[in-house]
């Protein structure tokens, strides 16, 4: 259907109209298990994604999926998986999330092999489990080094089993609203920029992290947080936001590949960190855990190795996998020999690699129940990356993709619920449309704009950098934030030529501003942590504060249309959760451990 609506300027703009009951937005692991929720309860389901389907961050996971099936340690449970999620997001993680999560990621790994992924199998037959960091037990169910992959395959195939309508290259700029709920979304084809009007009942968000804030990051373009931005303008409560990962291992060189991911999988095939004077410097950091302390430890100790001096030719650290030999790299990491030998012509069966972090994955997000995944607004949800709270202050490798399917499903069921249960129509009054679209098509009329978004974006990208980083202190945070603030100031100018056809100007001229806005929460929010705790390491501060570990920090806009940032207390722990940290736990190597320790 088409229908008439005005741009800024009075000009009558066509737009197409849709409606489904569940609009998800994203077409990630999170978004297609969504998908795949909703219409198994018999609803309309619509799928937007920026990008094609199967292209999303997803793929960047790649040594595993985390789930306590205990197949190579039988000694394996929820509970040391919800534990070791909880000391590695140093206890401020929604711990009644990270307890659903440790008890249903099997279920959701078993399911997704009934339908159709192929995991690598132990010599008795049973899904294949690796050691990853942190983990206290061989857990990491795994596709050799391409496991994200394979889930967005099987998830892809299974969505295509259902009738979901899938919208792809679309970018969504507004959620609307009517009394309260959320009730549909403005979108716009990037082929052809013709906008569509999506009217739904409920928007499960699942559009990924914001790692395209940064210069060096293991996300590709289109990791530029829509969905929390679109979240946040709705109204939504978001949850620790200056909590962003740097995974320990990007490639550095050549340029053109800096902080592509390698696997964590390589340090748990039994990689080997050294620096320039050869030295195995994990004994100074973690002596126990080594290469498989948690990923902020490694990437500290990776980033300091640097800094003092003792980095290799392009700047990184040694990753040496060579001891493993040509047979086994080629089983179990074919896509890191592959990655290296095509992208800078080493065999890394022969030579180490040069490895540096890079910004990876978002530990905050929107704030959701942890049963449904709703957000604070009603008719909204949220799962997989863009939404906060299940990984604290560091999230363990291989827990985002169980964290996708679990928390998928949960958003896609509690929508479906929602709609089901409802009697509200979907959509809104046209004259918001219309005066969405004008707002979009701006930068084409704004005849005095000066600014060019690919300038704003690649400043934001340094400021970030510099300011930002895995290392913090209050003078750098704020000089970060008055250069954001000048950036935001900007935008006003922003100003594209050309047609709407194919014009990558614009669509940054779109992300360009999500990204100013995330990095101004980030700023303001790692401000407000004024404590060492997790990815958030103030080096003004000597390490973790007590009373801040019993909070999280809540952003939502205020009545002005400002960024409002709240500490809220974590409320205690039950007691069924918290003596498991009290007990003492064997591990595996029969060790005894007390449950309680941990490394901030
Ligand atoms: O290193 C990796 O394979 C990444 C895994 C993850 O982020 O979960």
């Amino acid at each position: 259907m088409d229908r008439n609506g005005a741009n800024a300027n009075g000009a009558r703009e066509r737009y197409e109209v849709q409606e489904h009951d569940v609009l998800v937005i994203g077409a990630g692991g999170a978004g297609l298990r969504a998908a795949v929720a909703a219409a198994d309860n018999g609803l309309s389901v619509g799928i937007v994604t920026k990008s094609l389907l199967g292209k999303a961050h997803t793929v960047m996971a790649e040594g595993g999926i985390a789930a306590a099936l205990g197949n190579v340690d039988s000694e394996d449970g929820w509970q040391t998986h919800f534990m070791d999620t909880m000391k590695s997001g140093k206890f401020i993680n929604d711990w009644q999330m990270a307890e659903i999560f440790a008890k249903e990621a099997p279920q959701r790994v078993y399911e997704l092999e009934q339908w159709g992924a192929l995991f690598n199998r132990t010599d008795r037959g049973g899904i294949s489990q690796r050691p990853f960091g942190a983990h206290t037990y061989r857990r990491l169910c795994h596709v050799g080094d391409r496991t994200g992959l394979e889930l967005i395959r099987t998830m892809q195939e299974k969505v295509l089993t259902t009738e979901s309508k899938v919208y792809m290259e679309t970018t969504v700029t507004k959620l609307f609203k009517k009394d309260g709920r959320v009730v549909g979304a403005l979108a716009y084809t990037r082929e052809s920029g013709k906008f569509i009007y999506i009217k739904a009942k409920a928007v499960v968000m699942a559009t990924g992290g914001w790692g395209r804030i940064f210069e060096v990051t293991s996300n590709s373009w289109e990791g530029t947080g829509d969905g929390v931005v679109l979240s946040y303008d709705a109204g939504a409560d978001l949850v620790d936001m200056e909590m962003m990962q740097f995974h320990p291992t990007g490639m550095v060189w050549p340029p053109g590949v800096r902080g592509l991911l390698v696997t964590e999988g390589v340090r748990g095939e039994g990689g080997l960190l050294k620096n320039a004077e050869g030295e195995r410097y994990m004994e100074r950091y973690d002596p126990q855990r080594m290469e498989l302390s948690s990923r902020d430890v490694v990437a500290r100790a990776n980033y300091t190795e640097v800094q003092e001096g003792r980095g290799t030719e392009h700047g990184g650290v040694a990753l040496d996998i060579t001891h493993l030999g040509y047979d086994n790299i080629i089983k179990k990491l074919p896509t890191m020999h592959e990655q290296f030998l095509k992208l800078a012509d080493i065999d890394i069966a022969r030579e180490p690699m040069e490895v540096f972090p890079t910004v990876h994955y978002t530990m905050g997000g929107v704030k959701v129940d942890p049963e449904t995944c709703a957000s604070s607004v009603p008719g909204l949800y949220a799962a997989g990356e863009v939404a906060g709270g299940l990984h604290g202050a560091n999230r363990l490798g291989g827990n985002s993709l169980s964290d996708l399917l679990v928390f998928g499903r949960r958003a896609g069921e509690g929508a479906s619920a929602y709609v089901l249960e409802s009697t509200h129509s979907a959509g809104t009054d046209e004259r918001e449309v219309e005066t969405e679209i004008g707002r979009v098509l701006l930068p084409f009329e704004n005849k005095a704009g000066t600014e060019s978004p690919y300038l704003i974006q690649q400043e934001l990208q340094s400021v970030m950098m510099e300011h930002a980083n895995l290392m913090r202190t209050e003078d750098s945070l704020k000089e970060g934030l008055g250069k954001v603030l000048g950036l935001k100031d900007r935008l006003e100018g922003l100003r594209v030529q050309g047609s709407r056809l194919f014009n990558p100007g614009w669509h940054t001229a779109q992300d360009v501003r999500y990204l100013v806005q995330i990095s101004e929460i980030i700023l303001r929010t790692a401000l407000e942590r004024k404590e060492r705790r997790g990815a958030q390491w103030r080096l003004d501060y000597d390490g973790p504060d007590e009373e801040l570990g019993r909070v999280n920090f809540i952003v939502s806009k205020d009545g002005q249309g400002e960024i409002g940032i709240e500490p809220r207390e974590i409320p205690p722990m039950p007691e069924h959760l918290s003596e498991l940290f009290r007990e003492k736990v064997v591990d595996s190597a029969g060790g005894e451990r007390r449950g309680a320790e941990s490394q901030f």
